[in-house]
């Protein structure tokens, strides 16, 4: 059976809209989570989802917003007099460290809050108690204070390796009420600098320097040339705080500038014992910002709030993530994208639990190391992404099966996963007994728009699932017809209804925020009914007869050939099903006749040759699992994907080559030197 509505018989069509993705991807087999699961998941009344229907909302929020600890409860649950500048839980008051520590320290004060895995692997692993978290936040609060005379609703920007002094640091900010905005380590100076100037902030976060892929990196060197890049543009950065790798000492090469760098472990020392009472933020009080990429232009940042954010980070950790304050939770996504901030900082903290740092690279030294952390710290809540999840299977195949641990819950976040690397991850990495939810949001969302509930869902792979409790979508055509519920064809997903996750806005940008999301599918712009006034994400989805979405990726990332829109995602899903495929990326090459036609760029699993006959496989299989539609105009066999420093290959860089088309700057890729060599097989 086909979840495609229309079968394809070869042959192109003129009259397809261009808003209807054909979508020839098979269906797959559901699997069912252990008993085991079952029996001790957080959420297991089927009752929920009568609870969260669309005739309940608003409403069913107040569940979300019980989980946490107010010091004054809201008296308006949703203010949509304004749209689509939706406002969630008025009046209330609360702060987010004093949730995510504070309220822990009677019953779990002795228990690691998180543990600090450094890459090399002989230095020890540091478990940072309730207690110890909350001496570190209330210090560094009243530093950030008294020293620098920080006030609510001013912006630091943190750009910091993955280090538990990342996450102090984050909610000593939310201790005092000043927003935090934390770019991401791996970002460029260039990158760092235009958010400072785009926040307005004048302090910057940064630390001596980190290891990654066993090599030292000197990032105080980014914090120099971040300073000079904003002055440049005009913004003066008058701090810089520099934590030191190993506490005390400092070993950057970069000089201090007397006046401006503070080396913060020295200065610490004077605010032994200093606790400062939580600032009692209003709920739409901005908790951080979060800088994205949009299809055009600069970056922009999603600006996520105190009350909303925070109870909908905690419903979620709580009811898909399935944490409780006995697990010891992994994600390996870096705290400097939402992922980390939703679930590596806030939802697990709010919820009592252990959450673990990992300092580097997965596979550094060697493809056993996720498992040894595994296994040491008996982690049972596992979390990634499907481009590390190939990464690792094409490293070590075999690897997980040596040790010893095992996993309640496994998620996957990010991009879509091909059935075949999702059966992997079930059966290799998660012993075949464990549940595994797939998860579908943005960094707009602060938490997930569609997943399974994991004990009362079966999963699917390669689908996220239905939508979460509270979460309504819809799928619309090009023209905004709604396409019918449960048809298999495909269109642009939006969410019906606001809920609390849902970013304030874009930070400074009010008009950016209602162009990119809401003008397409608005019904009236004039309307002050919520209804007139879905979400655009920007996504393709299709939904299966049984309710579950498969995202097909960014709309831009659906290949339209000769009328027929084929996700990307779909045709890398059968090339993975080819015995020897470690990875596989496919771009639209121009053509004449067509408009474009997919070129697939693969590697392979180590040991084994790229042949001609390999390469007819891969064709074959494309044939055979999509159709002649989807035949590729070449198959490049090539040594590794041009990639992002997050592990997100660049199917632009690979689509310029293809076009022979500048690849622009790819400097600030993981690889760059991949491009040249990819260049040159494909003018060959
Ligand atoms: O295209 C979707 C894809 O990642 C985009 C959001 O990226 P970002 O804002 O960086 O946030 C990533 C982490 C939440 C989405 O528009 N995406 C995210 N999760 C999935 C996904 N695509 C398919 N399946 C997912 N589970």
């Amino acid at each position: 059976m086909t979840a495609s509505a229309e079968q394809d018989n070869g042959e192109s069509t003129t009259d397809t809209s261009t808003a209807e993705i054909a979508v020839y991807w098979q269906e797959e087999e559901y699997y069912h989570a252990p008993d085991s699961f079952i029996e001790q998941a957080n959420l297991k009344d089927r009752d929920v989802f009568k609870r969260f229907a669309l005739e309940n909302f608003p409403d069913y929020y107040k569940e979300f917003s019980a989980m946490l600890d107010w010091y004054q409860p809201w008296d308006t649950l949703l203010d949509s007099s304004n749209p689509p500048f939706w406002r969630w839980y008025i009046g209330g008051k609360l702060n987010a460290s004093f949730n995510c520590i504070d309220r822990h320290l009677d019953i779990h004060k002795n228990k690691a809050a998180l543990y600090f895995v450094p890459e090399p692997e002989d230095e020890p692993i540091a478990a940072i108690t309730y207690q110890e978290l909350y001496v570190r936040v209330n210090e560094m609060a009243v530093y950030l204070q008294e020293a620098l005379k920080l006030h609510r609703g001013d912006r630091v920007t943190i750009h910091m390796p993955m280090v538990a002094e990342l996450a102090v640091t984050m909610l000593a900010c939310a201790r005092i009420g000043v927003i935090h905005s934390v770019v991401f380590g791996g970002f460029s100076a260039q990158a760092c600098a235009d958010r400072m100037v785009d926040s307005d902030s004048s302090v910057l976060v940064t630390m001596d320097g980190y290891w990654r892929d066993g090599k030292w990196l000197d990032h105080k060197e980014k914090a120099d040339e971040t300073v000079r890049l904003a002055a440049e543009a005009g913004h003066a950065v008058d701090r810089v705080i520099i934590f030191g790798r190993y506490p005390g000492e400092y070993r950057s090469k970069c000089q201090l500038v007397d006046g401006r760098d503070i080396l913060i472990n020295d200065a610490l020392k004077a605010y032994d014992g200093r606790r400062v009472a939580p600032e009692h933020m209003d709920s739409n009080d901005t908790l951080f910002l979060m800088y994205t990429s949009g299809s055009t232009g600069k970056p922009k940042a999603a600006q996520h709030s105190t009350g909303g954010y925070l109870s909908y980070v905690t419903a979620m950790s709580k009811w898909i993530l399935d944490i409780k304050p006995e697990d010891v939770y992994w994600c390996m996504a870096d705290i400097g994208w939402i992922t980390g901030h939703s679930f590596i900082v806030y939802g697990p903290l709010s919820l009592g639990a252990s959450s673990i740092i990992y300092e580097g690279v997965p596979t550094c030294p060697d493809a056993g190391r996720p498992w040894r952390v595994a296994q040491r710290l008996d982690v049972n809540i596992f979390h990634t992404s499907p481009t590390a999840i190939r990464s690792i299977r094409k490293v070590g195949p075999d690897e997980p099966t040596k040790y010893n641990y095992k996993f309640k819950l496994m998620v996957t976040v990010g991009e879509p996963i091909e059935p075949d690397v999702w059966r992997w991850y079930y059966k290799v990495i998660g012993k075949a007994d464990a549940a595994v939810v797939d998860t579908w949001w943005q960094t707009e969302n602060g938490g997930f728009l569609c997943s399974t509930v994991p004990a009362l869902d079966p999963m699917k792979p390669g689908s996220t699932g239905p939508a979460v409790p509270g979460i309504h979508p819809v799928i619309y055509d090009e023209d905004g017809n709604e396409i019918p519920e449960k048809s298999g064809k495909g269109g642009n997903i939006c969410i019906r209804n606001p809920w609390p996750g849902l970013m304030l806005g874009i930070w400074g940008d009010p008009d950016r925020y209602v162009a990119t999301y809401y003008q397409r599918y608005c019904r009236d712009a004039t309307s002050k009914d919520w209804r007139d006034w879905p979400y655009f994400a920007g996504d393709g989805a299709m939904q299966a007869p049984d309710g579950y979405y498969r995202i097909l990726g960014r709309i831009d990332d659906v290949i339209n050939v000769a009328g027929h829109r084929l996700g990307t995602k779909e045709i890398e899903s059968a090339v993975l099903e080819v015995d020897g495929v470690a990875e596989a990326a496919v771009i639209a090459a121009s053509d004449e006749i067509k408009g474009v036609i997919p070129e697939i760029y693969v590697t392979l699993q180590p040991g084994v040759e790229g042949t001609g006959s390999m390469r007819q496989k891969i064709v074959d299989v494309i044939v055979r699992d999509i159709g002649p539609i989807a035949r590729p105009r070449n198959v490049w066999l090539v040594p590794d994907l041009p990639k992002t420093r997050s592990g997100k290959i660049m199917r632009r860089v690979l689509a310029s080559i293809s076009n022979s088309k500048d690849t622009g700057d790819v400097t600030s890729l993981a690889n760059p030197e991949i491009v040249e060599a990819i260049r040159k097989t494909v003018s060959r």
